[in-house]
């Protein structure tokens, strides 16, 4: 069984990771860090509190003393790193803090790693640090082309520039000294437990609180989305048969419009709600000014994933839509703590004060 570090796992796609890699009993032990933001929910992982093979400790990425002291007292083989500050509009409002959770944080992991497995007599052997990173590094494409692992970094929000920074760092860590970084860059992703900030939850709440559907500019801007599980699926072939020190771009040749999606999450809720024409959801549609900075298109060639390791996703975007939709109708407890804040409580419910 092999010890696993999984950073940021309380958050939308840590905790869909988790619970992917728990379904192969046996292979993974465990331990999720994660400081527990706003954006953190333990309640996302409520099904495999008492499992034996997970463990949850509080603590900071950037904080030194907390990741060696975790990577020693449980023999840690392999790190994934989610962790970060993820909200492209929070960087813009509060850049600071992206700085120092995806920069530094990202940093002290990595050398806390490098320092406490080369001085192991197997050094890196069967050790693998996976890197978890955004198409948004990339920055925008025009009408046409896509992503590759070869195009150059050209971020354009602050949340984009960290991430590109910590991606060089990741990157560095294999020119210099020989460490196993994979880095992975993925396009948008939605599905469970994404917290209602982003678009696809927001839109589902805010239906449902008949509040109004912000579109920023016209909603022309393109996105290619993946359902959150091929993601974690794609990270874990990724861990276990990636080549050390590549790069894999993860998408699921899925790109609309944001104007597109707003329309079909408002068709599909309609009809889950069965509301009259009259009183269709996408009445509530509001244009909204346009984000500073805002990337056109975003659109990933995830042919080197596919061809080197067999990934492919499972889910269309419109089977992975309705699952999600779903999802959030069957859970509208999960999402009404997570509006209200109480999910914060959990966690001095479950741990105390520590
Ligand atoms: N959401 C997407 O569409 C998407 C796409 C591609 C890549 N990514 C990347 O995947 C990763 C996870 O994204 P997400 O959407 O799940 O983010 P998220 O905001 O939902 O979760 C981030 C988690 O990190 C934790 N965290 C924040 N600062 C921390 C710190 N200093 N120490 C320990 N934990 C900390 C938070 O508490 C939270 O649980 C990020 O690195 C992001 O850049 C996200």
């Amino acid at each position: 069984m092999r010890n696993m570090l999984v950073t940021g796992g309380a958050g939308f796609i840590g905790s869909n990771f988790i619970l992917e890699a728990l379904k192969d009993q046996g292979k993974y032990n465990i331990i999720n860090l994660d400081i527990l933001s706003y954006a953190g929910n333990l309640e996302n992982l409520t099904s495999v509190e008492e499992h034996p093979d997970y463990h949850f400790e509080k603590g900071d990425v950037c904080d030194k003393e907390t990741i060696t002291a975790l990577l020693q007292k449980y023999n840690i083989e392999k790190v994934v790193h989610f962790a970060a500050e993820s909200h492209v509009d929070r960087s813009i409002e509060t850049p600071e803090i992206f700085l120092k959770t995806n920069v530094l944080g990202t940093f002290t992991l990595l050398e806390c790693a490098r320092q406490y497995w080369s001085q192991l007599p197997e050094g890196y052997q069967n050790k693998t640090f996976l890197h978890v990173s955004t198409d948004e590094v990339y920055g925008s494409l025009g009408e046409i082309g896509l992503f590759t692992e070869e195009t150059s970094y050209k971020p354009n929000s602050p949340y984009s520039a960290s991430k590109a920074a910590s991606d060089h760092l990741a990157r560095s860590y294999v020119h210099t000294y020989g460490f196993p970084v994979l880095v992975t860059n993925c396009s948008n992703n939605y599905g469970p437990f994404q917290f209602p900030e982003k678009l696809i939850p927001l839109l589902i709440n805010n239906i449902l609180n008949n509040k109004p559907l912000p579109v920023y500019g016209e909603g022309k801007n393109i996105r290619d989305w993946l359902y959150v599980r091929d993601h974690c699926r794609a990270i874990l072939c990724v861990l276990e048969n990636g080549n050390i020190g590549e790069q894999y771009n993860i998408g699921g040749h899925n790109e609309w419009t944001n104007i597109d999606i707003v329309r079909l999450i408002c068709k599909y809720m309609d009809e889950q709600l069965k509301l009259p024409e009259s009183k269709s959801s996408s009445n509530l549609i509001t244009y909204v000014k346009d984000r500073p900075g805002h990337d056109l298109r975003y659109a990933i060639d995830a042919t080197k994933i596919k061809r080197e390791l067999g990934w492919v996703p499972s889910e269309t975007f419109e089977t992975g839509i309705q699952k999600t939709i779903n999802w959030y109708l069957e859970n509208k407890e999960w999402l009404s703590h997570t509006t209200n804040g109480s999910y914060q409580n959990y966690y001095k419910e479950m741990y105390g004060n520590r």
